[in-house]
């Protein structure tokens, strides 16, 4: 081991205690993603237990000009929170800084740390009569900062936002160690520039997210869910359209998976059943839920599929009548990721386009992909009902997963060019991280681009936080 780096261990352990840092094949862990895209090395990963230990730890590696890479749960789909190749950079983990510092029912708040499991957060809101309501597949291990960090959306975007409308305040370490206290629990307060929105959304390059205040809303009283099959893409928005007309404030989710997807699940997912008599060719997941006494939910649905039924927009539809139920139906949607990933090599889009354009571009990106690679599986799935969809790609059966993945630049190319025909994204809600800092001056290039990088050039001067993520090189 290099003299500085020893020397810098020494520091970092003399800040934290013996439990803040690990090396060695215990650090193998955190230099990898979720989807094994990446294969980084660090010297050591660093877990400070609170703020204190965290700002001291920034102010030994600005003094030593040591790159940062802040980790929550490590469930990035772009590579985010991984490090370099080589060796450079300091993987800090927020896992020890878990506290739920405070839950209040009555300014409908709560304080989390950074390292707190977002499950853990909605347990806690629960344990009070609240909701914490921003759901995504990854929730279990996902921590507030990382999802913070990213900015997540997931299935509750349409009723509640994404992560950054739920954040009245921030706690955070900057890259030069001071700490950013903005912890306040205000709906109103408008005293000059959001910091807070700055860290939100900057997937670690302008600091640490060490603590928020989190905006909760009452826990609905009455939910109802169902699944249904439809006979295409089209019909799917079709539904939603109908379903909005009946109650379109109650829509709590509405969610897509594709024929091919829901195989996946079916095939590799312990314990997953279809509700339904028989296999459909594109299905939707419909949530709708209300904190209204009374309000008949069930009825509403019901009489909304029923029109589907007979205008041709839907199939068949199963209704969750147990909350064991609810679960199972939930589970054939979260399982998604996994189930594609035990299928073999897949290519990731993650794109939104506007809702009314979604069939279209599942139809347009799955015959562009086609066309490329003969035999490719398509998979869209995703948040229909915020108009964003995970146009993912499986590979051709008889494929080995390393050539697939390398045409994943041929893919997504061709899944953007109709995503942009389409006035969309190239990523609603993974992120840029580390896979799509290439398409950044293409999509937000110019006074965009330019303005985010003199951004991080006042708060970060160094380059220490994140480098290699976000920013195009
Ligand atoms: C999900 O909604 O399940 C994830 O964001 C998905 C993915 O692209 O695998
Ligand atoms: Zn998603």
């Amino acid at each position: 081991m290099l003299d500085d780096t020893a020397a810098m261990l020494a520091a970092l352990q003399a800040a934290m205690g013996p439990r803040g840092l690990l090396v060695g094949d215990d650090a193998l862990p955190y230099c990898r993603d979720w989807r094994d895209l990446y294969h980084g090395a660090t010297p050591a990963v660093a877990r400070p237990a609170n703020t204190g230990e965290l700002a001291e730890l920034v102010r030994i590696c600005v003094e030593r000009r040591v790159p940062m890479v802040p980790q929550g749960g490590n469930t990035s789909m772009v590579g985010g929170a991984v490090p370099s190749e080589d060796g450079r950079q300091l993987v800090v983990s927020l896992a020890r800084m878990n506290r739920v510092r405070d839950v209040d029912p009555h300014d409908m708040t709560m304080v989390v740390e950074a390292g707190v499991p977002w499950k853990t957060a909605q347990d806690a809101a629960a344990e009070h009569g609240c909701l914490l309501p921003l759901s995504i597949s990854s929730e279990g291990t996902a921590q507030v900062g990382g999802i913070l960090s990213t900015n997540a959306g997931g299935n509750n975007t349409l009723r509640y936002g994404n992560a950054r409308d739920l954040v009245l305040g921030i706690e955070a370490v900057l890259p030069d160690g001071q700490v950013l206290q903005a912890l306040r629990r205000l709906r109103k307060d408008n005293t000059g520039y959001a910091l807070r929105h700055l860290l939100v959304g900057a997937e670690g390059t302008l600091g640490f997210i060490s603590a928020a205040v989190l905006k909760l809303v009452p826990r609905p009283l009455e939910t109802v869910v169902a699944l249904c099959a439809v006979p295409s893409a089209q019909a799917a928005t079709a539904l939603f359209r109908g379903v909005q007309q009946h109650d379109a404030a109650a829509i709590q989710a509405f969610e897509y998976m594709s024929g091919t997807g829901m195989e996946f699940v079916l095939r590799h997912i312990p314990g997953a059943t279809l509700p339904l008599a028989q296999p459909a060719p594109h299905y939707v997941l419909i949530e709708l839920a209300t904190t209204r006494p009374g309000a008949g939910l069930r009825e509403t649905l019901q009489t909304a599929l029923e029109q589907g039924l007979e205008s041709g927009t839907l199939d068949d539809a199963a209704f969750a009548e147990s909350e064991a139920q609810r679960q199972a139906i939930w589970k054939l949607r979260e399982e998604h990721a996994e189930a594609q990933k035990r299928e073999g090599a897949s290519i990731k889009n993650d794109v939104s386009v506007p809702v009314s354009r979604v069939a279209e571009m599942i139809e347009r990106a799955s015959a562009a992909c086609a066309a490329l690679i003969p035999g490719v599986r398509p998979v869209p799935f995703g948040h229909l009902g915020d108009g964003n969809i995970h146009m993912n790609l499986e590979q051709p059966e008889s494929w080995e997963p390393s050539d697939f993945l390398a045409r994943s630049d041929d893919v997504m190319h061709a899944v953007n060019e109709v995503v942009r025909d389409l006035g969309g994204s190239f990523s609603a809600e993974h992120g840029v991280g580390r896979l799509k800092t290439s398409m950044m001056p293409e999509w937000r290039g110019g006074v965009e681009l330019e303005t985010m990088r003199r951004i991080k050039a006042a708060l970060d001067p160094l380059g220490l936080m994140n480098p290699g993520k976000l920013f195009p090189a």
